[in-house]
């Protein structure tokens, strides 16, 4: 199935495709209880491209069974038209379109316009959007006070989950739900408005005044200069660092089902306004198996300090008893390479070159502990390769970020992603509050035993 997936994509691609809907159950597959020796059939839904789905949910009101499926491995969720991962032949498309591609043409808005629109923008498209955008980069002045309840030395993530929250207690216009123009600015505000949360997060740490986004500026120029200017000189925003910044945007802009974008989802589904519900996604995203890893990536690098200390390391990360990982490797859906760290190890050598850094000690280690990683029979035989955390971290921290600003750079990025899903899945005429079953393996009914007989 990779194999033919990664052909056909080698094929020149139409360059409209006309959107295809997923065909109705034909297929069956037959489930036999070796317990009773009886069969039943449950219906298969092909997918456009990629694996089939077994369709499931009568099985519970049919036949009394629910599936078992902790971490959600071979479980689909929902049916989606935003993104589409191939693991085994580290294909990723938005809309259809490679992410190479869009990392190396499209800028990040027309990424968020495709992925929120299901078609690139055409010239004016773009420029409508850009206008939306940029007029709502701007936040209610009364939430500055909300930082200031925050200790300085908060984690700026810890901010984030807060503040976004927050955003549903003042934009009281755009958290109907059922109104599609409520969706729209609430998704406009989100998108907006995260670089100015997040580069406002970043000046609160640092104890300097927040600087207010500016309409003349591009998206990743306005979260630059709005994280690194200071009101007492002139900040010149550097094209290739720019352009650097937008890049990682696309990269990181929507991957499917992942924990954070299920997240949203699932709050979403019990019709919590998309404030909260995206406030939920970043608490997800914050952890180091996801988001955090990046973070943990170059802290990881720094504790191993030296080229010689790898193989102590390399050893560590398979000890099962050393709860020690390789940081920046391994993915639950990639299992041959993630295009994402392609392209950002590439930028990460275009942008130390144009910031004039010749020698990065740390991408010098981190490219030699990637070669001894793949060629050590572990990492090989599990399918462990970089991913897109494994090289973002050396370009943010050659910019100038702290690592504490890594995964909220993550957050700013997603947040169409999740806007996008969220959208989608309150269009769904199948969406239904997320509730998932249980294998119970709790205690039989038992009588209540009073505290004198306890113990
Ligand atoms: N270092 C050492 N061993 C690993 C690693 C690693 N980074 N990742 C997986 N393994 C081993 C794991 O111990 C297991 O071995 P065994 O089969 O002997 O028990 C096997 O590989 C499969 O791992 P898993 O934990 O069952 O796989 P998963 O799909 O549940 O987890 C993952 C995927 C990304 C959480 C995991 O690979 C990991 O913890 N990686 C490090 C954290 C990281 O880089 N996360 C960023 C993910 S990409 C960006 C994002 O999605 O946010």
């Amino acid at each position: 199935m990779a194999k033919k997936i990664a052909k056909s994509l080698r094929r020149p691609l139409p360059a409209k495709a006309a959107p295809v809907q997923p065909e109705k159950p034909r297929a069956t597959v037959t489930v036999t209880d070796n317990r009773t020796g009886k069969s039943f059939d449950l219906p298969v839904i092909d997918a456009v491209i990629g694996p089939s789905v077994i369709d499931v949910r009568k099985l519970y009101g049919d036949h009394d069974f629910f599936t078992y499926d902790p971490g959600f491995t071979s479980t689909g969720s929902c049916e989606s038209k935003i993104t589409f991962i191939d693991g085994e032949a580290g294909v990723l498309l938005h809309r259809g379109y490679p992410i190479q591609e869009l990392a190396e043409r499209s800028t990040f808005l027309e990424v968020c316009y495709l992925l929120l629109q299901g078609e690139l923008p055409t010239r004016t498209q773009i420029e409508v959007f850009r206008h939306d955008i940029t007029h709502h980069t701007m936040l209610h002045e009364q939430i500055a006070t909300f930082y200031r309840g925050f200790r300085r030395d908060a984690h700026p993530m810890a901010v984030m989950v807060g503040v976004v929250g927050a955003l549903s207690a003042f934009y009281h216009d755009s958290t109907d739900i059922q109104d599609p123009h409520q969706r729209v600015v609430a998704s406009h505000r989100l998108i907006a408005k995260m670089p100015t949360i997040a580069a406002m997060a970043y000046k609160y740490s640092t104890g300097q005044p927040f600087i207010y986004p500016r309409n003349d500026l591009g998206y990743a120029e306005n979260f630059l200069r709005m994280t690194f200017a200071v009101p007492a000189e002139e900040y010149k925003i550097s094209p290739a660092v720019a352009r650097a910044i937008d890049r990682i945007f696309i990269l990181h802009a929507d991957h499917e089902q992942n924990a954070s974008t299920s997240t949203v989802r699932i709050a979403g589904s019990s019709g919590a306004n998309p404030f909260a519900c995206v406030a939920a996604g970043i608490a997800s995203l914050w952890g180091p198996a996801h988001g955090g890893a990046n973070e943990a990536v170059l802290a990881m690098l720094r504790e191993i300090g030296d080229k010689k200390r790898i193989p102590e390391f390399i050893k560590r990360a398979k000890d099962k008893n050393d709860s020690f990982r390789l940081m920046g490797f391994g993915h639950r859906v990639y299992k041959n390479h993630d295009p994402r760290a392609s392209v950002l190890r590439q930028s990460c050598h275009d942008v130390l070159d144009s910031l004039g850094i010749r020698h990065e000690p740390l991408l010098d280690l981190a490219m030699e502990l990637e070669r001894i990683a793949l060629e050590d029979d572990y990492f090989v035989e599990r399918k462990l390769f970089p991913n897109v955390d494994f090289y973002s971290g050396i370009i943010l921290q050659a910019i100038g970020f702290p690592t504490s600003m890594f995964t909220v750079l993550f957050a700013v990025a997603r947040t169409v992603g999740w806007v996008a899903h969220w959208n989608e899945m309150i269009e769904d005429p199948a969406q239904r509050i997320g509730r998932p079953r249980q294998l119970y393996t709790g205690h039989l009914p038992r009588r209540y035993v009073p505290m004198g007989k306890r113990g």
